[in-house]
């Protein structure tokens, strides 16, 4: 027994009961609200379909309004234990004094959560309605994490680093970045919510793999809580766990003092299942609607507030770098993306995958070049090539670059597995989300004992 009991744990079933309801709530409000927000002017053309019939789209606001909702109503049962002290009149003691028992910290924690959640919603329903600017978009996430930051940096959250053993003679065992961590995280927030609306376009594609990552979460939230029974993780897999209340303890020991520890970690993935549990109710409950044939789009709104919420239990819940291990398809295909969102290659409004009617299949989209492109350019275009990430039209005589597929990893899958339907596109995107995942709790779990003591 390692741990010291943790009242909160039943707060979860409130929570679980919340998002059962969010589920259904937006499972049923889609659908009601849809012709509002046609007659809003809320509507997309899907594109790669023969029909043009308008279909209503940001109903992620729907989405949104529904899980921060949930959230708000999950505050008194997420302090629970407290009404329950207060009820039974029972006083807290230190050396003799009585003490304020309110956690008055973890209430600063949810808040914030909320309000970047909202900052969230509010900038991605403004780019639905006004499609605002690449450049007047990205610091929009970095505000709204303000609040985050200033919660951890007033726990003295942990801002070191552990150094891989091979790295260590030059660098020794920790490095603190300092201001540095706080810099990485605001930028998480503006990687997460982008990633995911930079990988869209298809039916299902925003809305699974919010769930996919959501799920990846839960269950590396569910290793860390004290379960009766045995299969919890093996202590000396937390061996490396460097985040702990601001202690670092390398070479897996957990000693006496580390009871406190464990303590403070389950109720951050408490923390973070209280916020993942209703995004999984809402996302679920959307993605029947926005399965192919989509009846409901989720518009840059539902892109926005899942990835938000991301880098929310990340960041609260100190698990920033496991969660990036959870976005490797967003990594791969923001990547990829570099050479057209940088300016390098010219980038089109819609770089979906091109639709043919006649045989009801996608193909890889392409982007093409009226004038010779700049020597940088078709270098740049070779390399991608060579390595098997885009495919090139040259000109028959002269070589010279006349077309390239798009650089996104919806376009790549086309290049390497050919032509598909858009119901397979989307199925072979979760499969690689999915495998994503399980490597990333191989890299965590399996592989960090190799280049980390543990
Ligand atoms: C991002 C992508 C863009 C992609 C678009 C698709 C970058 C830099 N931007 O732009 O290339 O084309 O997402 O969402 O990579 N749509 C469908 N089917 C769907 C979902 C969306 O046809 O399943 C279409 C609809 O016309 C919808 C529109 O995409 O109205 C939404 O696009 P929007 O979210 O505004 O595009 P961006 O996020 O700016
Ligand atoms: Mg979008």
């Amino acid at each position: 027994p390692f741990l010291d009991p943790v009242p909160s744990v039943p707060a979860l079933y409130s929570s679980f009961g919340f998002s059962i309801l969010a589920f259904v709530t937006t499972l049923y409000l889609v659908p009601a609200l849809g012709p509002r927000f046609i007659q809003a002017n809320l509507k997309g053309r899907d594109l790669l379909k023969v029909y043009s019939t308008p279909i209503p789209e940001s109903q992620g606001l729907v989405c949104a309004s529904v899980y921060i909702l949930s959230l708000i109503l999950f505050i008194p049962f997420a302090f629970s234990n407290v009404f329950a002290d207060r009820f039974n009149n029972q006083q807290k003691f230190v050396h003799g004094l009585a003490i304020d028992e309110f956690p008055h910290h973890q209430l600063s924690v949810y808040l914030s959560s909320i309000i970047s959640l909202m900052m969230a919603t509010l900038l991605g329903f403004l780019d639905d309605v006004f499609d605002i600017r690449w450049r007047h978009k990205l610091p929009v996430p970095i505000v709204a994490s303000i609040p985050l930051l200033m919660v951890y940096f007033s726990e003295r959250g942990n801002t070191n680093v552990v150094v891989p053993k091979p790295l260590r003679p030059l660098l020794g065992s920790l490095i603190n970045l300092g201001p540095l961590y706080y810099v990485y995280m605001s930028l998480l927030s503006t990687f997460s919510t982008n990633g995911i609306n930079i990988l869209a376009g298809i039916n299902g594609s925003e809305v699974s793999q919010a769930i996919i990552i959501a799920v990846s979460v839960i269950i590396n939230d569910l290793l860390y809580l004290p379960w009766p029974i045995d299969w919890r993780i093996p202590l000396h897999l937390l061996g490396n766990q460097t985040e702990v209340s601001g202690e670092i303890r390398i070479g897996g020991v957990w000693s006496a003092g580390m009871a406190h520890g464990s303590r403070v970690l389950v109720e951050r993935h408490l923390f973070s299942l209280y916020f993942m549990l209703p995004l999984l109710g809402v996302c679920t409950g959307f993605l029947y609607h926005n399965w192919y044939p989509a009846r409901a789009f989720p518009g840059d709104t539902l892109c926005y507030l899942t990835g938000m919420a991301f880098a929310v239990v990340g960041i609260q819940a100190h698990f920033s770098k496991t969660l990036l291990l959870f976005f490797l398809p967003q990594i791969f295909n923001f990547l990829l993306s570099c050479p057209q969102l940088f300016g390098l290659v010219a980038c089109p409004r819609h770089r979906v995958p091109r639709f043919d009617p006649n045989t009801n299949l996608l193909h890889p989209s392409t982007v093409a070049f009226e004038r010779p492109p700049s020597v940088r350019t078709s270098s740049t275009l070779r390399l991608l090539s060579l390595l098997g990430l885009t495919r090139l039209t040259k000109h028959p005589k002269t070589g010279q670059i006349l077309e390239a597929t798009n650089l996104t990893i919806l376009n790549w899958f086309l290049v390497r597995l050919g032509p598909m339907t858009e119901r397979q596109l989307v199925k072979v995107l979760c499969v690689t989300q999915v495998v994503g995942s399980a490597l990333a709790f191989v890299i965590r779990y399996g592989l960090a004992g190799l280049v980390y003591d543990g």
